[in-house]
């Protein structure tokens, strides 16, 4: 299991940042893709606070009103599937009790080695090639159980963080 971010981690990445309004988006990406949970914890948020002389009110604020901001904890993989009807009539119902079934994940869960979470994403604008989906910042189409499989694996063999 996956452990929070250490408090000397985020001061050190903080330490990096002058503590101007406009250095506040780059160091909560910078702090997201460090953290092990890969998302935007209560402390960090607090830090931040801190560090940018804003309310914790106005950090939460820019990190929710972000997509690419995540208050919950998420594997290293976050993989947003497609439920909007499109890929769900092309088959991403099968392909989530697939996940599910065979790798154990379910929306909003983290696996238990850290590596991926799962959430039932709206249109992915990819509509003519699904079902789809994204993992982090790409997308796959044309979804199958195999090809699941070969992502998955792949991913899996990839160096850690
Ligand atoms: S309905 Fe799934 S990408 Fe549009």
């Amino acid at each position: 299991m996956q452990r929070e971010m250490t408090s000397e981690l985020i001061k050190e990445i903080l330490g990096k940042y002058p503590g101007t309004k406009d250095n506040l988006i780059k160091a909560l990406h910078e702090l997201q893709e460090t953290n092990p949970l890969n998302y935007i914890s209560p402390e960090i948020m607090e830090k931040c606070a801190a560090h940018f002389r804003l309310t914790k009110a106005q950090v939460y604020g820019v990190v929710t009103y972000y997509s690419m901001f995540s208050i919950k904890p998420r594997g290293k993989y976050h993989i947003s599937l497609c439920k909007s009807p499109v890929c769900s009539m092309m088959g991403s119902e099968n392909i989530f009790r697939y996940l599910e079934d065979k790798y154990g994940l379910l929306p909003d869960h983290v696996s238990d080695d850290g590596l991926f979470s799962l959430e039932k994403s709206e249109c992915l604008g990819r509509c003519g090639k699904a079902p789809s989906m994204m993992i982090n910042k790409d997308v796959y189409t044309g979804l199958t159980t195999d090809k699941i499989d070969e992502i998955l694996l792949n991913l899996k063999s990839k160096p850690g963080k």
